[in-house]
């Protein structure tokens, strides 16, 4: 076994080599595939950049539709699941939901849990990229105690998203074009972003051979803290706060830098990035323009804008080499397309499943896996005689 050194948060540890996603954090570089993210962000979709995630190429044309008719006939889920979908509390948040339909769905779907046949990974591949979608709108749905719509098979994956999410029954509903393309282009930048906590839950899961559906709905769960994927929530609910404190941005900063418990700059920071996150500047600009064009929250957005004046100018954030990551101003934008605080985690979730998905069978594939089992370095009492109760 040779010497065992510790090495907490992984800080240098290497679990795996991989092809999928390559991020370079002191230039602020993240490409999939090779592919820089501003090109497949501008030019690409959701779904053909979960084909290149998945497959490793971009799809011809035929092989995009293809794709996109598969997963689109998918969409539809079990009657019997769509009532175990409004079962849950009102209150519940929508992860913990979200993560448990996730898992349930592989007791749906018996014939495609085989992690070694390349034909069941293929069908389990796009039953969770149809179904996630479905679910996504059900959590939403059934939060609000809304009837669960069925799918519109003639519609396109991120239209039929927000049809199924926003519209009222027997009601006509168009999305709108400007939110169809921003939220297709915010999921694009969640799809992957190589060994996260999420990530690397879903590969060790898996890494125990236990099927793709039980190691997403693992990769769900790491997500929904608030220093991963739960930032997005929890900078809304920033933000919210300091506006109902008076909107005083230089004190809130004051307690940041001064350690106050609990308090820091959610949506600032990475552990990989140091000098930008590159998903931040797309979202950045796209949250301007999507705000002006439905009428978000201004004043919110100037408070963010104001959080990130102040950060890039001040010696604390500087010298650590902090700057607004991917979820600093995805909040706002989802917030103006109608969405609850409590569903911006879920739609971090929608979008990561392609990476989830293309890590685990990358390493499902990989002869250079094993079974994930790191050691540890004992710290604990040395060997001692078991007492009986009366003499303690
Ligand atoms: N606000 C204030 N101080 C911070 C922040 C922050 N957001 N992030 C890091 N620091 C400080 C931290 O206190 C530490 O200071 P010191 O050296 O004096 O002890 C130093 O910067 C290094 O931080 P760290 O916690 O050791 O860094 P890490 O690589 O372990 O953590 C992080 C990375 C993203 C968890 C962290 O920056 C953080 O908590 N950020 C806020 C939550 C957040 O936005 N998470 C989303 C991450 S990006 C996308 C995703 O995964 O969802």
């Amino acid at each position: 076994t040779g010497m065992v050194t510790v090495d907490p948060g992984f800080m240098n540890t290497a679990s795996c080599e991989s092809q999928i996603t390559y991020i370079d954090g002191d230039e602020g570089i993240l490409r999939y595939r090779g592919y820089p993210i501003e090109q497949l962000a501008e030019h690409s979709t959701f779904l053909e950049v979960a084909y290149l995630l998945i497959h490793g190429a971009l799809p011809t044309k035929s092989e995009l539709d293809a794709f996109e008719e598969r997963v689109n006939r998918h969409t539809l889920v079990h009657e019997d699941f769509r009532t175990f979908m409004g079962t849950f509390p009102r209150h519940a948040h929508p992860m913990a939901v979200m993560a448990s339909a996730i898992n349930a769905l592989s007791t749906f779907y018996p014939e495609s849990l085989d992690p070694h046949d390349p034909e069941t990974v293929e069908l389990a591949t796009v039953l969770i990229l149809a179904k996630t979608r479905t679910i996504t709108s059900y959590v939403h749905r059934a939060s609000k105690g809304e009837p669960l719509l069925y799918p519109d098979y003639s519609r396109g994956y991120v239209e039929d998203f927000l049809r199924m999410t926003f519209a009222v029954p027997y009601q006509q509903y168009e999305a709108d074009p400007t939110v169809v393309a921003a939220l297709d282009q915010l999921l694009i930048l969640h799809a992957d972003h190589e060994q996260n906590c999420s990530t690397s839950t879903v590969r060790i899961v898996g890494s125990s051979q236990a099927n793709l559906y039980a190691s997403v709905a693992a990769g769900i769960n790491a997500l929904s803290g608030p220093l991963h994927g739960g930032a997005n929530e929890a900078v809304l609910k920033m933000l919210t706060e300091i506006q109902a404190d008076g909107g005083d941005a230089t004190n809130f900063m004051k307690r940041v830098k001064d350690k106050e418990p609990g308090v820091r700059l959610m949506g600032f920071g990475h552990r990989v990035y140091k000098n930008y996150d590159p998903r931040a500047a797309i979202v950045k600009k796209s949250a301007d323009s999507v705000l002006s064009a439905l009428g978000g929250n201004d004043e919110l957005l100037d408070l963010a804008m104001g959080l990130e004046e102040i950060a890039l100018s001040d010696d604390y954030f500087i010298s650590r080499k902090l700057y607004p990551n991917v979820d600093f101003y995805t909040g706002l934008i989802y917030k103006a397309m109608g969405f609850s605080e409590e569903m911006f985690t879920p739609l971090f979730a929608l979008g990561r499943m392609p990476g989830w998905i293309a890590q685990w069978r990358e390493m499902m594939t990989d002869p250079q896996t094993k079974i994930g089992r790191p050691r540890q370095i004992y710290t604990g009492a040395t060997s001692r005689d078991y007492t009986e109760l009366d003499a303690r």
